[in-house]
């Protein structure tokens, strides 16, 4: 005789279960319970009845066990076909995750979980460590773009001083060029020296008109005009020559009005102003006339005609409007201009030279050019005219000479 198992038992209740006998224990139930009022009324029996109700009791414990197991069942198959589809979307993702799949064999036809999960743990891991050291990445190009920007300042500040240092250097470094240093230094001597000189022949101006007052226009003075200085200087020499004696002029204009009226303040003698240039004679006989002048000037029209001394030809002025004059007791030379020839003054010295009283003033212009500086010189070493000539003085332009008879 076969013996009853616990695990047989249990098979037997499943085979039972799924073989829907569970569907027939309500049935049973009712008979049971049927059988039970036919035993209690019919028979008279309360036990029989109890037992029968009970075993109806049991019957639908039976079929409720056996419908909730039916169900628990059916979820289980349910279940598992969720866990089989669920297995088939991982290892599509996995194949997806997966870094471009060589041709592998076909998958395992069941796949374990374990190593599904563990697979998408270490994917995870792999992504956030993947993630961290992008992250580090750009962190590092953060770090370098700011290592470089603060390069570049750097470099932008040391290149912008090198420029400021090189403007600063530039001025003083080029003035300190020795030719343009001396070029420098020239054109401030120049400028100081014009600019004293413009102060000395504004003071001397200054001077001439507190000597002279006056009331009508006066030709100016400076340029082709004798400069203020010359002019005070030749106002002095001019009111200290004798009555006697003649004040001579090369070359009329401003400086006529001012001799004249040295020789009117002195209250005597004679200016004789020599001019080749008859519409030039005319404006200065004008001025002498608008100064009140005329009784002490004779403003003679001289052309110039050729000369000859001492091998050299020459044009000066004529013989005839000169050779009247005797006892010159200052000589301005200031004409004929450099324009009618070379050394155009020259022949004032030689011609006149006999003319000039002892002690005479011969006064030179324009001696700031050298061809004039040289005529001067050429009367200084002259030593076959009857009168010697000394250096006395230079003023402004002007060299100021003094004549001595020679003796005997
Ligand atoms: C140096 S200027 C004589 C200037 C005169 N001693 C004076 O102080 O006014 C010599 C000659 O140049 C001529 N001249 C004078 N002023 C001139 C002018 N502004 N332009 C051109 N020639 C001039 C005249 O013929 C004069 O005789």
């Amino acid at each position: 005789m076969a013996r009853t198992t616990p695990r047989g038992l249990l098979g037997s209740v499943r085979s039972l279960v799924r073989s829907h006998w569970h569907h027939l224990a309500p049935l049973l139930a009712l008979g049971a319970l049927a059988a039970a009022v036919w035993a209690w009324v019919g028979e008279g029996s309360p036990a029989l009845a109890a037992l029968l109700v009970l075993q109806a009791a049991l019957l639908v414990g039976v079929a409720v066990t056996g419908a909730r197991s039916l169900t628990i069942l059916r979820q289980g198959r349910r279940a598992d076909q969720r866990l089989a589809s669920v297995l088939t979307l991982s290892r599509k993702a996995a194949r997806r995750a997966a870094p471009r799949p060589a041709p592998t064999p076909a998958a395992p036809p069941a796949p374990d979980l374990g190593p599904l999960l563990a697979s998408l743990g270490m994917q995870r891991l792999d992504g956030a460590i993947r993630h961290e050291e992008v992250m580090e990445a750009y962190r590092e190009v953060v770090r370098r773009q700011d290592v470089l920007a603060e390069g570049l300042q750097r470099e932008k500040e040391r290149r912008e001083a090198d420029i400021r240092r090189a403007l600063e250097a530039w001025g003083p470094g080029v003035l300190r060029a020795p030719e343009l240093q001396a070029a420098e230094e020239r054109l401030t001597l120049l400028v100081n020296r014009k600019f004293e000189e413009a102060i000395t022949e504004n003071d001397a101006l200054i001077n001439l008109h507190r000597l002279v007052e006056v009331h009508h226009e006066l030709p100016p003075a400076g340029g082709f005009a004798a400069s203020p200085r010359t002019l005070l200087r030749l106002f002095s020499a001019a009111s200290e020559v004798p009555a006697d004696r003649l004040v001579v002029e090369c070359g009329s204009g401003t400086s006529t009005v001012w001799l004249a009226e040295a020789r009117r303040q002195a209250g005597g003698g004679h200016v004789v102003a020599l001019e080749h240039d008859e519409g030039y004679a005319e404006r200065t006989r004008e001025a002498v006339r608008r100064s009140g002048l005329s009784a002490w000037v004779d403003v003679r029209w001289a052309p110039l005609e050729p000369v000859e001394i001492d091998g050299s030809s020459y044009r000066w002025y004529a013989r005839s409007t000169w050779e009247d004059l005797a006892g010159i007791g200052l000589l301005f030379v200031d004409g004929p201009p450099g324009s009618v020839g070379p050394r155009s003054r020259h022949p004032a010295f030689p011609l006149l030279a006999a003319r000039l009283a002892d002690g005479a003033t011969v006064a030179l212009d324009d001696v700031q050019r050298p061809a004039e500086r040289a005529i001067g010189q050429s009367w200084l070493a002259d030593t076959t005219s009857p009168v010697v000539l000394t250096d006395h003085e230079v003023v402004g332009r002007t060299w100021f000479l003094r004549a001595e008879r020679r003796p005997g």
